[in-house]
This record gives C-alpha cells, structure tokens and sequence, in this order.
C-alpha cells in the first residue's frame, strides 16, 4: 500500500511517499520545503507569511514527490498547528482525495511525531509504550497500550520544552529556531557552571513548566549585561540550560516508564534531534530499566516531515480510519486523546 503524507501545520510544506506492508514502513520520497529562512526576519513564525508560502509551492512540490506514482491513501494532518496553515494541506489532501477517488485520513501531528519511530522498518515495537513527546508547540507524556490508542499522562503547563529552546535562543542573540544552535554551544560548555532551576522535577506528577526556566536564564542574561557575555559563558549558559531542561524530560520520563511498566520507551518530536536528550535518556533507561527497549526516530524524522504523517495514516487505514473528503475538517487544537 502507498500512503501520501501532506504536511502543512506550521513552517515546513512536507510532502512524503510511503510504502506499508505487513505492519512494516519504507520511505520511498520524503520532500520538506523549510520556510525556516524567511521567518528567521522576524524571529519566529508569522502564520500568514507560512500559508502565503505554502499555497505557492506545494503543487509542484506534489509532482515532484509523486513522480508517476499513484497513491492508495491519502493522510493528511489536520492539527494541531496554525490553522490557516493547516489549511493548505488539508485542501490538497482533500481535491486529490476526490479526483482520485482514494480513501483520505486525518491524521494529528503529534500522532506523526510518535509514528516516527515506526519509520525504522525494521523492529517489533512492543506495546505498552511510554512516549516523550517534545516540539517547538508541545511536551506531552503519551502512554500507549496498542496502536492508536493514547493516553496523556502529562504536558506542559506553559511553554514547549522546543519554544523554550526557542525564547532562551532569541535572548542570547541566536538564530531561530533556537535548539540547533544552543545544542552546538552547549556542547562546548560546562553544564554545571551555572544552576538554572529544575522546574516540577520533584512534584509528583507528570506535567512539566518550562517558562521559569526561561526567565531564569533571562535574569542571568541581565545580571551580566555591564560586560558582553564571553564567547566561553555563552557556551557554559547553553550547556546548563540544556541539561536543566534534560534532567526534568528524563526523570518525569523515567518515573512514568516505571509508573506503567512500559515495554518500550520512545522519543518523538523536534527537541528528539538534541543529541544530549537522546544519549541522556538512552543511558537512564539502560541503567534504571534494562528490560526496556529505547526507540528513537532517525533525526531526519523528528523535525517536521511527512513521512511521520504517512506512517500514521498507515496504521489508521489498517483500523479503516478514514474521512470522507467533505467532511474533513482542520482542528488547530486537536487532541491526541
Ligand atoms: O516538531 P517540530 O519540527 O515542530 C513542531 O511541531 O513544533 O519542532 C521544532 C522545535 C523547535 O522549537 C526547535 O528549536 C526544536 O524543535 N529543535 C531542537 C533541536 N532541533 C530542533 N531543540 C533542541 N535541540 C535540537 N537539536
Ligand atoms: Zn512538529
């Protein structure tokens, strides 16, 4: 079977061609059109800019994606995400579903940046699974028990663990989006040099709040605004920010994977590219749980992409989840569960 991926809910137009046999996931084309550089003018994502952007360029982008091929399914993410955004996709999604006469699913983001992890093709992923998810606009806790169900078992109460990454960037001078550059500093620094706040790691739940630790960060910043900030403290900033926002992603991670007695632990979502995070959780749940497996998605597919979208439309078609094109809608605040 062939799934189409389309997706548009914030700064990437991502197009993908996925192949599903047997519960098994073969990425034939994966095509993402990052508007990073046009939004980095203005330090963040301006949704109009990002629709405007999508609309002029997904159709030839579907072409080249398609090539001569003929989708079976067509999975489209229908949130959450910036709605005028989402919009683009989801139009697409539905005038080929139409012409095509081609089943059409609707497909939540977040459920693609878990799906991530099947794109391996390759492992038997065993259920249940505890599932970290972290991107620019969310932090969640997922527990799932089979495919496609999910419990969540805690999110942020503020910002994102990625925004985080984002803000502390922007009030250092950093290009956005900011995790990529502060990971590079980070990893030139000393992250014991300076002790940011480790918010909730203690309380006894699994929510997260990332917004104190933002602004601790910006009261240091301030703190040593009389002299410019050295290259080598910048570096030891980035590196204490970073493990702050590790050690409380790995221990509410830990505690849950513990909690349920989970068979698998995984990560998904922008922030799973930090190779801090990923070696991090790797060695805790080595050490603390030995008899469960850590699975994470090959970074290529942690960022924003379709192929995630497809590998979840996958597993949907397989259930018959399907939406009848007039009546697919976007919901910029979809909900996993
Ligand atoms: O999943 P994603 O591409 O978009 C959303 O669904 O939000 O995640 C983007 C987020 C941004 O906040 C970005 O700063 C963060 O992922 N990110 C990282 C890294 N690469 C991307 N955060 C930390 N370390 C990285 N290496
Ligand atoms: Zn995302």
């Amino acid at each position: 079977m062939l799934i189409l991926g389309i997706e548009t809910s914030c700064d990437e137009t991502a197009l993908a061609i996925v192949e599903g046999r047997q519960g098994k996931l073969r990425v034939l084309k994966n095509v993402v059109a990052s508007q990073i550089k046009i939004h980095q003018k203005y330090g963040g994502v301006i949704p109009e800019v990002a629709a405007r952007q999508h609309a002029e360029i997904i159709a030839p982008l579907l072409k080249k994606t398609l090539g001569r091929k003929k989708p079976d399914v067509i999975a489209v993410t229908a949130g959450p995400g910036l709605a005028i955004a989402l919009l683009v996709g989801i139009e697409v999604g539905r005038t080929l579903s139409y012409l095509w006469e081609k089943p059409l699913v609707k497909v939540n983001h977040l459920a693609g940046h878990i799906y991530a992890n099947w794109l391996i093709g390759r492992t038997e992923i065993r259920f249940p699974i505890l599932c970290l998810v972290v991107s620019g606009g969310h932090t969640e806790l997922v527990l799932m028990t089979d495919h496609l169900k999910y419990k969540v078992l805690g999110r942020t109460r503020d910002d994102a663990a990625g925004e985080c990454f984002d803000k502390v960037a922007k009030i250092l001078g950093l290009p956005y989006p900011g995790g990529p550059p502060i990971s590079r500093l980070a990893r030139l620094g000393n992250q014991k040099k300076i002790a940011f706040p480790r918010p909730m790691l203690s309380e006894d739940n699994f929510d997260f709040s990332f917004s104190g630790l933002k602004t601790a960060v910006l009261y240091y910043v301030k703190g040593h605004a009389s002299a410019d900030l050295s290259a080598a403290l910048r570096q030891d900033i980035c590196a204490s920010f970073e493990q702050a926002v590790v050690d409380v992603l790995v221990s509410k991670t830990l505690r849950a994977a513990k909690k349920y007695r989970v068979k698998t632990v995984m990560l998904g979502g922008g922030v799973a590219a930090n190779h801090h995070l990923r070696s991090a959780l790797a060695k805790a749940v080595r050490d603390d749980s030995p008899n469960t497996k850590y699975q994470i998605p090959d970074t290529k597919y942690t960022t924003d992409n379709a192929a995630m979208i497809a590998a979840a439309g996958y597993f949907q078609t397989l259930k018959k989840d399907f939406t009848d094109w007039r009546e697919l809608e976007i919901n910029p605040q979809m909900k996993l569960a």
